[in-house]
């Protein structure tokens, strides 16, 4: 592998002590939670990227299509000189725009941010032979808590794609674009995937495939508590429930206990009981509309520059300016 510039803000002993902190506050609670953020171990980052071929999962295919129609408008309205991505994984559709931008002839740099150093270097490997002349800087940093950390240089553009921003609640989503919004300067821009709320006959299918692949994937973060929190979960004595609640327009993900259980976490020296159907909350994938959305925006200082959707309309892309 070539050498990578990377920044580290997370370090493993960090991400571990998060997990400590999250699993004991969200275990105890009543009902029982955790955050979406520990699916993403080296398996969960596979069965995600199994999930967006999914012939149910439409969010990826579908951002992708805008993307392909859209990168060209979005380098010619920005002229971003540094391209920024939050939560970058694999950074795949991102070269839709990093192409864009190069033909354009401003893009000088890329800085992918992810909580995975990992799959940040491969990525980077990856991208520093296909782009050898763009300069390539990678951040370790969890974007909720180390936005403090985004590089300085020329007209940015924050691309946060996929529909992440769904995974926070209403209650988060604020604070967050807030914070965003006040690291950039007047005049720099977001690039927002967001997934568009529709038929729940199209929605539960895409979270509750046939083949079972997001079963698995939700199932994941009982092996990851397992491994990293010497726990003895048994995976398979979970169910796996993709519910729409119509309410808060969001799916939540959950695992239900198949029967009456006492789990133990030895590294938490903590004990946990399960009734029997007692359904742990893993994720909440919120759906949104676009008055919604512009006037989320609009609360924490970005105007809409262009709202675009695929050709079926199910997900969104909105380039967003900081006003
Ligand atoms: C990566 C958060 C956008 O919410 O659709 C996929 C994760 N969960 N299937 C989503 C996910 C179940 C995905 N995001």
């Amino acid at each position: 592998m070539t050498d990578v510039d990377l920044e580290i803000h997370l370090t493993d002993a960090d991400l571990a002590a998060g997990l400590r902190e999250d699993a004991r506050r969200g275990l105890t609670a009543s009902p029982k939670w955790l955050p979406p953020k520990y699916f993403y171990d080296a398996r969960g980052s596979e069965l995600f990227e199994e999930i967006t071929r999914l012939p149910e999962y439409y969010p990826t295919r579908a951002e992708r299509e805008i993307l392909a129609e859209r990168a060209g408008a979005v380098a010619r309205i920005t002229g971003a000189k540094t391209l920024i991505e939050l939560g970058s994984g694999s950074s795949e559709k991102t070269r839709l725009l990093l192409d864009a931008l190069r033909e354009h002839g401003t893009l000088g740099s890329f800085t992918p941010l992810d909580v995975s150093g990992a799959a940040l270097r491969h990525a980077l490997a990856d991208l520093r032979r296909e782009y050898p002349d763009l300069h390539l800087h990678g951040i370790v940093a969890d974007f909720v808590r180390h936005l403090e950390v985004l590089p300085e240089a020329g007209t940015r553009l924050v691309a946060f794609l996929g529909g992440t921003i769904g995974n926070f609640t209403p209650a988060e989503r604020a604070p967050f674009l807030a914070a965003l919004r006040a690291r950039l300067a007047t005049g720099e821009f977001l690039l927002l995937g967001a997934d568009l709320v529709k038929d729940p006959a199209v929605l539960v299918p895409a979270y509750d495939d046939a083949a079972g692949v997001t079963a698995e994937f939700n199932r994941n973060v009982l092996h990851v508590l397992n491994r990293e929190l010497d726990a003895d979960f048994d995976p398979d004595a979970f169910a796996h429930v993709a519910v729409w609640d119509a309410e808060h327009e969001w799916i939540e993900m959950r695992l239900r206990a198949l029967a009456p259980m006492t789990v133990r976490l030895r590294a938490l020296d903590l004990e946990i009981t399960f009734a029997d159907g007692e359904e742990l909350r893993t994720e909440v994938s919120a759906k949104f509309r676009r008055e919604g959305l512009a006037a989320e925006l609009a609360a924490a200082g970005f105007a809409v520059r262009d709202w675009w959707t695929d050709e079926g309309a199910r997900f969104s892309v909105t380039l967003a300016a900081a006003v």
